[in-house]
């Protein structure tokens, strides 16, 4: 069960990448995993803005950050569209391919649900009970 969780819409737009970042940091501050969870929010929502209609003119995505006491659930919900992500094996492609590789090495665990009208990619990262109780004491 979740301690508390969050979400929020940003226009799709690059400018929304760097918003979506603070997003978590401000309300991940205090926890150990905080710099992982906002790459991982920022490779997704990157992801988003360039591979799904939420890049499109007046498209948007959502972040949803879900915390419990001993871990942290990341989502990007996008608006879809006909590709899929894929996590490319390294040295297949040098011009991209590193982000969902990226998420996949830095996250215990990720997925994706959805379908053609819209996805969600998400990253389950797990913070150690001593982490945990200190990130909460200072919510
Ligand atoms: N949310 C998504 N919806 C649909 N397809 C996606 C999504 N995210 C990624 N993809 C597909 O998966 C591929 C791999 O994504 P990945 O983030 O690993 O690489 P990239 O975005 O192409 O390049 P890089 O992240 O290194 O700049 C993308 O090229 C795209 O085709
Ligand atoms: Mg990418």
């Amino acid at each position: 069960m979740s301690a508390w969780w969050l979400s929020r819409h940003f226009l799709g737009s690059p400018a929304s990448i760097t918003e979506a970042r603070r997003f978590v940091t401000r309300f991940l501050a205090n926890w150990p995993i905080a710099e992982t969870a906002e790459l991982i929010v920022s490779e997704l929502a990157t992801n988003a803005v360039r591979h799904t209609a939420s890049g499109a003119f007046g498209g948007r995505f959502l972040v949803t950050i879900e915390a419990a006491h001993d871990r942290v659930w990341l989502g990007v919900l996008d608006e879809g569209g006909p590709r899929f992500p894929d996590v490319r094996p390294c040295g297949q492609d040098d011009e991209g391919g590193r982000g969902l590789l990226l998420v996949s090495a830095l996250a215990d665990s990720w997925g994706v649900s959805g379908d053609e009208r819209g996805r969600t990619v998400w990253a389950l990262l797990k913070v150690g009970p001593v982490a945990a109780a200190g990130a909460a004491s200072c919510q």
